[in-house]
């Protein structure tokens, strides 16, 4: 389902993420915004201490089984001696790098994050008062590494700590310069409940037609955002054929008792947010 910027929130949408679970709003951001984003998270990637320790995935490279499970659960990370080197070197060893405190290091950011149509969307859907979840900000990288993680088709069925993910919704926005952007996002639109398969980070090569049926890769331009349910949907992103930035938020109820990992937000900022917005970040730590 592709909506434009006005869209209007009502029944149909909630019907959508609950049978399809993604939808494509176009055009949402302006492009141009985007790419001023996009050159300063360019300009972070020359410095190792914005972002997290990136896993070494050349070490992993004839480990499958480990390159199908999340990234974080990965132990070995990147030698000091090769990060150092730059990403023009080091992104030969890994797939992509997380970015520390994306509110803190861009903080325009907020723009994005706090968007209030979005807010009300969210709260629409999941019903009731939300919160944020950990905000990523990340960069990947085209090589000839191995697929994994989110590059195989999987679920959000755990969060990085083990624990039973809950209700969430999830919103990703491709932050790249250029035309179409599309094939990033890879999604199966029908619930995994009502699908007979039920395999973690798995390929497009193992899809049976069902699920090639209801395989869909949405065309993207910047601008445009994907909102879709991670929990009850699979989905993946394919590898990039040029350096990607992405943006990931996430969504969930008020009352989700997991501890999410902490995001940082600037008090001055915090304090000019309007009363809808600070509830999305009440968890979130004001430095
Ligand atoms: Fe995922």
């Amino acid at each position: 389902m592709y909506l434009n910027k006005k869209f209007e929130i009502n029944e149909s949408l909630k019907k959508q993420i609950h049978n399809k679970g993604y939808l494509v709003v176009q055009n949402y951001f302006e492009p141009n915004f985007l790419r001023k984003i996009n050159s300063k998270i360019n300009r972070l990637l020359v410095d190792q201490n914005n972002f997290l320790p990136p896993r070494d995935i050349k070490f992993y490279k004839k480990q499958t089984k480990k390159l199908k499970s999340p990234n974080g659960t990965l132990k070995k990370t990147l030698d000091k001696k090769i990060l150092s080197s730059g990403y023009k070197k080091f992104k030969y060893f890994t797939n992509g790098v997380s970015y520390r405190d994306p509110l803190l290091k861009i903080r325009n950011l907020k723009k994005i994050v706090f968007d209030e149509k979005f807010i009300k969307l969210m709260s629409y859907l999941i019903g009731g008062d939300i919160k944020l979840g950990p905000l990523k900000m990340a960069t990947y990288f085209n090589n000839k590494l191995p697929k994994n993680c989110i590059n195989y088709f999987h679920s959000d069925h755990l969060t990085a700590d083990g624990k039973k993910m809950s209700k969430c919704l999830k919103v990703s926005i491709s932050l790249n310069t250029g035309g179409k952007i599309g094939g990033e996002y890879m999604h199966i639109a029908k619930r995994k409940s009502k699908l007979k398969f039920n395999k973690q980070y798995f390929e497009k090569k193992l899809m049976t037609p069902e699920l090639k049926d209801c395989l869909v890769i949405p065309k993207l331009s910047l601008g445009d955002v994907v909102v879709f349910d991670p929990t009850n949907f699979y989905h993946a992103a394919a590898k990039p054929k040029n350096k990607r930035n992405m943006l990931y938020l996430e969504y969930t109820s008020k009352n989700n008792k997991n501890v999410p990992f902490p995001t940082n937000i600037f008090k001055t900022d915090y304090k000019k947010l309007s009363k809808l917005q600070k509830k999305l970040a009440s968890s979130f730590i004001k430095s």
